[in-house]
């Protein structure tokens, strides 16, 4: 399987936005992943569509836009607009998951759904040919710098056995927690991408970092 790895710009350097996105794009990392709250679905508050820009004119990688926003409906074709490459929203934001991945297929983004660690994979058994990716929270939405939640081995193993038993070509991302002393075993749980924030932004040489994530 394929291994891919997300840094969080949620641990960046907000002053140096720019300078902390050139070096995610000079490193092993494949994608960048923007965690954006709005302080109602998750109790922080992140940033929106202008801090969007300069991240996306500093790397022409793949962004991973995380969507900790009620009705996210309202906003993911902005999202798609301000440079998404893949838009995911949460299954308990919604009242309507299928709507919202239409909206974002139509507007040109691969379309994810996550779930908190008390949401059950199950719920998304039916959705899964509809999707092109499942971020699994190993942590509580909302804050970086969490400890890893044990449990989230076995959900995502889980999740990896309805994939593959719909025959589904759905990516695994796994967020919250996660630093080269875990990625070995979400990886080997069935898990594709994972998400590190302050693993990567808190090392003395974070590229190197991203490498032994990699390479766990
Ligand atoms: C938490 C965010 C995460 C966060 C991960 O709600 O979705 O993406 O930035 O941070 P770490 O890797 O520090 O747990
Ligand atoms: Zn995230």
């Amino acid at each position: 399987m394929q291994r891919i790895l997300s840094p969080s710009m949620l641990s960046a350097d907000f002053g140096h936005l720019e300078r902390d996105t050139r070096m995610i794009d000079r490193s092993a990392a494949q994608w960048v992943h923007i965690d954006v709250m709005d302080g109602v679905f998750v109790p922080n508050i992140s940033f929106g569509f202008p801090v969007m820009k300069p991240i996306r004119r500093a790397t022409s990688k793949c962004l991973d836009v995380h969507l900790m926003i009620v009705e996210p409906e309202k906003y993911v074709e902005r999202f798609v607009q301000a440079g998404a490459d893949i838009v995911t929203f949460h299954y308990e934001a919604t009242s309507d998951p299928k709507g919202c991945i239409d909206l974002i297929r139509r507007a040109g983004a691969k379309a994810g759904i996550s779930i908190k660690p008390a949401t059950p994979v199950e719920v998304l058994d039916e959705l899964l040919p509809t999707l092109d990716l499942v971020l699994v929270m190993s942590v509580e939405p909302g804050f970086g710098g969490q400890s890893f939640i044990p449990e989230s081995l076995d959900r995502i193993a889980r999740l990896r056995r309805m994939i593959e038993a719909r025959g589904c070509a759905t990516v695994i991302e796994v967020d919250g927690g996660i630093s080269a002393a875990n990625a070995r075993a979400v990886f080997e749980a069935g898990a594709e991408a994972l998400v590190a924030g302050s693993a990567v932004f808190g090392a003395a040489d974070p590229e190197a970092e991203i490498v032994k994530m990699l390479e766990a």
